[in-house]
C-alpha cells in the first residue's frame, strides 16, 4: 500500500472506528505491533527516556531518529510509519525540510512535530514538499521546562482559545493528523467535534478523540520506574524479564571436575 493509501485510510476512520497508533523504536516491536493491527507506529522521540536513559526528550538528535526510524522501517509495515522530529530540528521552513527528508529517507512515512501556531510555517512547507504531517498540540514533551511542567492543558478559557487557535494552524498548514496530549477530556472532545483532520490523544480522556496513541512501554510495562497515571497496562514486560533472568542465573552449573 503506498502512504498515501495508508493516509487515506486512515482519514476515512473519522467518526466510523476509533484510530490505534502505538510507539515502535526497534524492528521485533514494530513487526509485532504491525502483526497486531495496529494503524500507526510511531517512532517517538520518547525513546530519549523509553531506550536511550536521558532524562527527557530534549537531548535527543536527529541521527538517534534515523537510526531508529530505519530499524522500524525494515519490518516494512503495512502500519502508517511517523516519525518524531526532535527539537532544534525544525527551527525554521528550511530546517525543517532538510530534518524530515532525512527521516523520510531513512523510512518514516511522515513526520511529527510538536507545536501549533508557531510552526505553523514549518508543517506548511512539509506539507507542500509532500512530506506528510503529523501536529501535537497541548502539552509539548520538549517544551517542558519553559511551559509550566507535566500539567493538564485547556483549564482556563485563554488555555481554550489558544488550543482552538493551534488546531485551526495545524490544520491551515496541511497536517493529516494532530496529537492532543494532556488537555481536559471536555476540551479534547470539543477540539475532536471541531478538527476535520484525524485527532489523536494521549492523557486527554478516553473516547475524546479519533484515536489514542500510547507509549509501547507503558502498554507493556517495560520502563516500571515512571508510568504516566493515564497510561493503560496490558501486560508485564518487566515483571517476566526480571523474572526470567532470575531462574536462568539460578539453574546454571558448574563444570564437572575432571
Ligand atoms: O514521543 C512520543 O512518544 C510522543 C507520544 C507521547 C505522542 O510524542
Amino acid at each position: 500500500m503506498t502512504t498515501e493509501e495508508k493516509i487515506h485510510l486512515i482519514q476515512a476512520c473519522k467518526g466510523v472506528r476509533p484510530v490505534s497508533q502505538l510507539t515502535a523504536y526497534d524492528y521485533p516491536t514494530a513487526r509485532l505491533l504491525d502483526e497486531a493491527g495496529v494503524d500507526m507506529l510511531l517512532v517517538g522521540d520518547s525513546l530519549g527516556m523509553m531506550v536511550l536513559g536521558f532524562p527527557d526528550t530534549t537531548s535527543v538528535t536527529l541521527q538517534h531518529m534515523v537510526h531508529h526510524t530505519a530499524a522500524v522501517a525494515r519490518a516494512q509495515t503495512r502500519a502508517l510509519l511517523v516519525s518524531d522530529m526532535p527539537i532544534h530540528t525544525y527551527d525554521t521552513p528550511e530546517q525543517a525540510l532538510e530534518s524530515a527528508r532525512a527521516l523520510i529517507d531513512a523510512g518514516a512515512e511522515a513526520v511529527k512535530l510538536e507545536g501549533g501556531c508557531t510552526v505553523e510555517p514549518m508543517i506548511h512547507a512539509l506539507v507542500q514538499a509532500g512530506i506528510p504531517v503529523q501536529a501535537h498540540i497541548g502539552l509539548l514533551p520538549q517544551h517542558i521546562k519553559e511551559d509550566g511542567g507535566y500539567r493538564m492543558r485547556g483549564k482556563s478559557d485563554d488555555e481554550v482559545a489558544a488550543l482552538t487557535a493551534d488546531l485551526q494552524a495545524v490544520t491551515r498548514a496541511g497536517a493529516f493528523s494532530v496529537v492532543i496530549e494532556c488537555t481536559r477530556a471536555e476540551v479534547a472532545a470539543q477540539l475532536t467535534a471541531a478538527s476535520s483532520i484525524i485527532t489523536i490523544g494521549i492523557g486527554s480522556g478516553h473516547g475524546t478523540c479519533d484515536g489514542e496513541v500510547q507509549v509501547f512501554h507503558d502498554l507493556v510495562r517495560y520502563f516500571p520506574w515512571f508510568t504516566p497515571r493515564f497510561a493503560v497496562q496490558h501486560a508485564d514486560v518487566a515483571g517476566s524479564i526480571t523474572s526470567a533472568a532470575k531462574k536462568w542465573a539460578s539453574g546454571l552449573l558448574l563444570p564437572r571436575e575432571k
